[in-house]
């Protein structure tokens, strides 16, 4: 979504800027630009991509020692230059960029236009620097602080004003804003990425929040009062060469092949020395709550949906709790039974998913314990929540995602057997569970190492505009999300379906150009997808199945297949996710596809 960035005292303000806006570009846009202070402002805007900002700006550079920049994601208007931001107040003495949305923008507009103001843009943002330059006295503070009180919605804003060419206020309510501190200049962006090459410390500005920034300093005030609170100075917990793309083409590949350590990393603290107990110590402060609730609803959206799907077949099959999924949005839309005694988890890589940052208040309303289950640090959904676990995945940049998933998935799986632990798994199970998950990162190797016959398939395969995905148990939510990584990364329409539901209406659809893609598991389960298989077959559709060694020996011949590690049926959902994430990446390379940053999709998605 949305990207913010802004620097004052940089020797060359311009450069860091564009920098900045190409470290954000994964959260997904669709025009940019920037304004630079000087003599006067220099305002440059693009309906494309940060490179056409880049050269639009390098034609006729423009030092200056301060800026502010935006990427954007279209909400309210078409991506066009009128629409980028920043935008300008009446006098163009003032600038603002606007992560978020405002709910009432239509009737500050309505009252800003009758009292003279003149708009150029569809944007709701654009109320923004009009309202602050109705309420300018010549203080920037006050002036921005009465304005963001009369906004309902959600923003982070940063904005410049001619007259003090120095100095940079930001604002923050629902959307994300890190101050970066370094010697003789300060930064502020929308995540960490931007700041990292010049400093590890940050402030991330809490809502409700105001900062004003000049060069070297960083005073934060209250919005309401405009009381100066101090503010706790962080270490970034990341560094450079985890976000660098190195060797690899593309994020989404470099994320791929991470995942063997990423699993590592998800277990360490968390599977004891001996590889016999798990242990989540980071909630060891919960220990009542963890061990009081009897009932789970996990929410999250999209690929943290999908790991929740197999997160509640873990829990009820190992802890033996009760557990129902429900879809972030529908938390508002509809009225889930949150009883007390309810543990909520909140799943989200990026924390900051306004969907499910909704859910979480809403079961903090209904006096729910909520635990955030998130991959970036320091995100609104860790805050809101009464207690978050981190999965430690590392950084994930690609829109599609991957490790983050596998590494959720994982997360669930141990959590289901420390709460298991808690009630009535027996050590020995415990012990054997834990056993078997030490072996995920080598199965992962080893069906990275595939590469070349999932490569080979994903060509053969590239004429087909409609894909199936089927499977049972585990499989099910893992073909839900093998179709999902399809379809967002190559615009191809794949859909994912319980292997039985296939002949209950979809089964209408196939024929020779419709391939399947069958996940095959252990169990009871099995024989019954291979009697699907056979149904497709049936009606001339191709099928792709993916199995191991044994639990494939029944297919027929002919069919094409991915081999899967003969592992658990614990993990055979992540090592198949793995195989299909390989197989949509190879699909839409083939393809040609913008495969880091997808048509119309965004990273975050900081909107309802
Ligand atoms: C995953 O590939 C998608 N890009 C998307 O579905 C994502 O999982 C969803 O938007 C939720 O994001 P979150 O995990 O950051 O909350």
């Amino acid at each position: 979504m949305c990207g913010i960035a802004g620097c004052t005292g940089m020797s060359d303000a311009g450069k860091f800027l564009l920098n900045a806006l190409k470290r954000l570009e994964y959260r997904g846009y669709d025009s940019a630009g920037m304004t630079l202070t000087g003599d006067g402002f220099r305002t440059i805007k693009v309906a494309g991509k940060v490179a056409d900002l880049e050269a639009k700006y390098l034609s006729d550079p423009y030092l200056s020692l301060t800026g502010i920049a935006h990427t954007r994601w279209a909400t309210h208007g078409v991506p066009s230059e009128n629409n980028a931001h920043p935008h300008l107040c009446c006098n163009g003495r003032i600038s603002i960029v606007h992560n978020g949305i405002l709910n009432n923008y239509l009737s500050l507009k309505d009252r800003l236009e009758k009292a003279g103001h003149h708009f150029l843009s569809e944007t709701d943002s654009e109320v923004i620097p009009h309202l602050i330059e109705s309420l300018y006295d010549g203080d920037p503070i006050r002036s921005v602080s009465q304005a963001v009180e009369q906004l309902s919605g959600s923003f982070a804003i940063a904005v410049i004003f001619k007259d003090h060419p120095d100095q940079i206020i930001c604002a923050r309510k629902g959307s994300p804003l890190v101050i970066g501190l370094c010697t003789g200049c300060t930064l502020a962006a929308s995540d960490v990425l931007p700041i990292v090459p010049y400093t590890k410390k940050v402030i991330y500005l809490q809502d409700g929040e105001l900062a004003s920034l000049t060069p070297g300093r960083a005073q934060i005030f209250q919005i309401k009062s405009l009381k100066e609170v101090s503010a706790v100075i962080e270490d970034i917990g990341v560094d450079e060469s985890s976000i660098q793309k190195g060797a690899y083409e593309h994020f989404m590949l470099k994320e791929i092949m991470e995942q063997p350590e990423a699993f590592l990393n998800v277990m360490e603290g968390r599977v004891d020395a001996d590889g016999e107990q798990v242990v989540f110590s980071e909630l060891l402060h919960y220990a009542r709550e963890m061990t009081s609730f009897s009932r789970i609803i996990i929410t999250g959206c999209g690929s943290s949906l999908h790991a929740g799907l197999i997160g509640k077949y873990f829990l009820e099959e190992i802890a033996l709790i009760p557990v129902s999924v429900e879809q972030s949005s529908e938390f508002q839309c509809r009225n889930p039974i949150v009883e007390p005694g309810t543990l909520v988890i909140a799943i989200s890589q990026s924390g900051e998913t306004a969907d499910t940052l909704a859910a979480v208040r809403e079961a903090k309303a209904k006096r729910a314990f909520v635990l955030a289950v998130c991959n970036c640090e320091n995100s609104s959904m860790a805050r809101a929540a009464d207690a978050v676990s981190y999965l430690h995945a590392g950084p994930e940049q690609s829109v599609a995602s991957t490790k983050a998933y596998t590494c959720q998935v994982l997360f669930l799986l141990l959590f289901a057997i420390s709460l298991g632990r808690s009630r009535h798994l027996s050590i020995d199970r415990e012990r054997e569970l834990v056993q078997t998950i030490k072996k995920l990162p080598l199965f992962c190797k080893e069906m990275l190492a595939a590469v070349p016959q999932i490569r080979e398939l994903a060509g053969k395969y590239s004429y087909a505009r409609d894909f199936f995905y089927i499977g049972r148990g585990y499989l099910y939510p893992t073909a839900l999300e093998g179709a999902l990584k399809l379809k967002e990364i190559s615009y191809i329409h794949a859909e994912g379906y319980h292997a039985a539901e296939l002949k209950h209406g979809p089964i209408a659809l196939l024929d020779a150009s419709t391939p399947v893609i069958a996940l095959i598991g252990k169990g009871v389960g099995q024989e019954k997808t291979i009697g699907t298989i056979q149904e497709c077959l049936a009606r001339h559709a191709p099928v792709v199945a993916l199995a191991s060694e044994t639990s494939g020996e029944k297919l027929s011949p002919g069919i094409d297949r991915i081999i899967i590690p003969e592992c658990s049926p614990l993990l055979n959902s992540v090592i198949t996710a793995v195989a299909l994430q390989l197989f949509a990446y190879y699909f839409a390379k083939e393809k040609g596809c913008s495969i880091d940053q997808p048509r119309n999709l965004a990273k975050s998605v900081t909107v309802e």
